[in-house]
């Protein structure tokens, strides 16, 4: 019996996870974070209507018990004013946080900043959002946690020594350090108050949820390439951005994870630094970004756009042995006569399979292209009554696509995205 399902992005987040997590958990008891920040931006539509998310999991808008789970950082500004948002919309969420995340205080946001531009050509083009810097106070073990926060007297015990290191490496950098230190100290004793009655032991409260029959869906952030130890370093963000993360950010078993589904994109985006093979920088890419609103759901920055590597995914494949794919926004690529799908990298005149990983090596890879015929584009309802009619309503240009990529990355598709709507989908297989 299928009892956990892991959606997990392939490339570099924004894949359009947000709307296969609200499908899934549909049929789910609890929706889990177990890695990242507000860094994240997933988005739902429900009949038209937008909902955004950078730190609650998406599951929210189904009613489902939410968990935020210790592998997480949390900014607590952002949770209150994400759950303040979510029941203006009329939402009650049930919402648990684990004792053992950590926290992000406003210095980190800045830490963030002056890291980027210190950095110069390495930078990763970060979200600004202290994810990094918090993350770092987490392994050198200067980190406040939720369970501090929701005692005073630790939180003060710990609250110099980090504001210490912080302030010396903010003027060692050339900052400024003009954060009222009593006003946060005394804010986020505040937000501890209100945070407490949310708080639980989480890898106790999951493990036995699952022991008690609960079904749980473990909802991936960012994307597998932005992985900080198997993404492309250092153009990535800080947590383990695969399957791989759910154990350690959760405290559940990897024996106790029984499907992984990898969420892809029928083009390639990102924001950030670092190279990208199949980069459009022409017409193409700015019509897949304009008809794909391709811009950053947290900072508004408009994505780099480029044509499908599958070089790139079938590593994403291997980390993740995928049971399913789910692959999203088709409807974006309408009207394209021609479409590329990149399929080998070339460097140095040798031909190359395997992602190198290295940043270093993908800057001197060019990418082997295979050619297929593109399909029409069609208004938004169009789309949606062609998924209702099923896989074999879609074009058949479309379908090739599907099978191609699916031949050659030998995982199946099993679910389908033409459009921003929850019922713009098909399944092809069941769920759970
Ligand atoms: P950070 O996570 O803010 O530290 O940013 C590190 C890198 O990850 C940057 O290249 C960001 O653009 C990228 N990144 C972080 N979160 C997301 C996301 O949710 N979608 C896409 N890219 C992201």
């Amino acid at each position: 019996m299928t009892q956990t399902i892991a959606i997990i992005g392939s490339s570099w987040g924004d894949e359009g996870k947000g709307k296969l997590v609200d499908f899934v958990s549909k049929t789910a008891d609890i929706a889990v974070r177990f890695q990242g920040g507000n860094n994240a931006g997933h988005t739902v539509v429900v009949n038209n209507k937008r909902y955004k998310f950078h730190l609650l999991p998406s599951a929210v808008i189904q009613n489902k018990i939410i968990v935020i789970a210790n592998g997480v950082v949390i900014d607590p500004a952002v949770l209150f004013s994400e759950l303040e948002y979510i029941r203006t919309e009329g939402f009650n969420p049930k919402l648990i946080v684990s004792s053992t995340a950590h926290i992000i205080f406003p210095f980190h946001n800045y830490i963030d900043e002056l890291e980027e531009e210190h950095k110069e050509l390495h930078a990763a083009g970060t979200t600004k959002r202290g994810i990094g810097p918090c993350y770092s106070d987490k392994a050198s073990r200067y980190g406040i946690r939720v369970f501090d926060l929701i005692h005073p007297e630790i939180f003060r015990s710990k609250w110099d020594k980090l504001v210490e290191v912080r302030k010396r490496f903010v003027e060692s950098m050339g900052g400024e350090w003009n954060f009222d230190i009593k006003a946060i100290f005394q804010q986020y004793v505040e937000y501890g108050k209100r945070l407490e009655p949310f708080v639980r032991d989480t890898a106790y409260y999951l493990n036995e949820a699952l022991d008690q029959g609960k079904r749980i869906v473990f909802e991936g952030a960012q994307g597998s390439l932005l992985c900080i130890d198997h993404g492309m370093y250092p153009y990535g963000t800080s947590s383990t951005t695969w399957a791989g993360g759910i154990s350690a950010g959760t405290g559940i078993s990897p024996k106790r994870i029984d499907k992984i589904v990898g969420i892809i994109k029928a083009y390639t985006s990102r924001v950030g630094g670092g190279p990208l093979p199949t980069e459009l920088h022409d017409e193409t890419g700015n019509l897949i970004r304009e008809q794909g609103n391709e811009y950053g759901t947290t900072t508004g920055r408009p994505r780099r756009i480029g044509w499908i590597d599958l070089v790139n995914l079938k590593y994403a494949c291997m980390l993740n042995r995928y049971d399913a794919l789910s692959i999203s926004l088709l409807d974006v690529l309408g009207g394209i006569k021609k479409l590329k799908l990149c399929v080998k990298y070339i460097r140095n005149g040798e031909e190359l399979d395997t992602w190198p990983i290295q940043s270093e090596i993908i800057q001197e890879c060019n990418p082997k292209y295979i050619e297929m015929p593109g399909w029409k584009t069609l208004p938004e309802e169009q789309w949606s009554k062609t998924a209702q009619q099923g896989y074999h309503a879609l074009p058949k240009e479309m379908r090739d696509y599907i099978e191609t990529i699916e031949t050659y990355l030998k995982v199946p598709i099993s679910f389908i995205s033409i459009g921003p709507n929850r019922n713009d989908s098909i399944v092809r297989n069941p769920i759970w």
